[in-house]
């Protein structure tokens, strides 16, 4: 029998909440994979959406971002603008065929070593299931690899940077940070730049 993939992946987490998190677990000698290569921001709302874009254009095989809980961010809406950021990564993902299952963000408080474990155990047990990217999706992975780093300066971009803003603004004045809502907003005000996107 062939040995299980061993994904890479890339993590962004979050200094006050999954960062410690991680760190306790260690100090706990909680045991979880080692595949995750972390990057530690100090908010998830520094993720711009670039960065998991090009983490898979330049060859991660999915991104994890982790960040406190809803309501516990250090800098009150952070992660509520992470989830704006999340909603674009995973419209792109949909658009170029990649499985959504790729890219997570979730919350784990710095008290939470166990739970932090729990986390990225069932993440990387998925991301080996699906296998190196573009695999499972049937996707040549030269070729999804270089419109994943097209996504990526389209990201940068004024354009999906003007639909981000007022997505995060409607966000904000109506409370409502479902992740369905936000993605309805991301979908609605990056149409036209994602449309052009996905057509190059
Ligand atoms: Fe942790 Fe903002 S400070 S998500």
């Amino acid at each position: 029998m062939s040995e299980p993939y061993s994904p890479k992946i890339l993590g962004f987490l979050c200094n006050w909440c999954c960062y410690t998190a991680a760190d306790s677990a260690g100090v706990g000698r909680y045991q979880y994979p080692p595949n995750i290569r972390v990057i530690r921001i100090m908010c998830t709302g520094r993720l711009d959406p670039s960065f998991p874009l090009e983490g898979l254009a330049t060859g991660a095989d999915a991104i994890f971002v982790g960040g406190c809980h809803p309501g516990e961010c250090h800098y009150l809406d952070g992660n509520y603008h992470a989830l704006v950021s999340a909603a674009l990564v995973h419209e792109v993902m949909d658009r170029l065929g990649l499985d959504r299952r790729r890219f997570l963000i979730d919350w784990a408080s710095a008290a939470e070593g166990p739970n932090f474990v729990k986390i990225i155990t069932n993440f990387t047990q998925q991301a080996a299931e699906l296998g190196p990217l573009g695999q499972a999706e049937g996707l040549e992975p030269e070729a999804l690899r270089a419109k994943l780093a097209a996504a990526a300066e389209a990201a940068r971009g004024r354009k999906i940077r003007t639909g981000l803003l007022n997505a995060s603004k409607e966000m904000l004045k109506n409370r409502d940070f479902k992740r369905e809502t936000i993605a309805g907003l991301v979908a609605a005000k990056c149409e036209k730049s994602l449309n052009e996107l996905t057509a190059a």
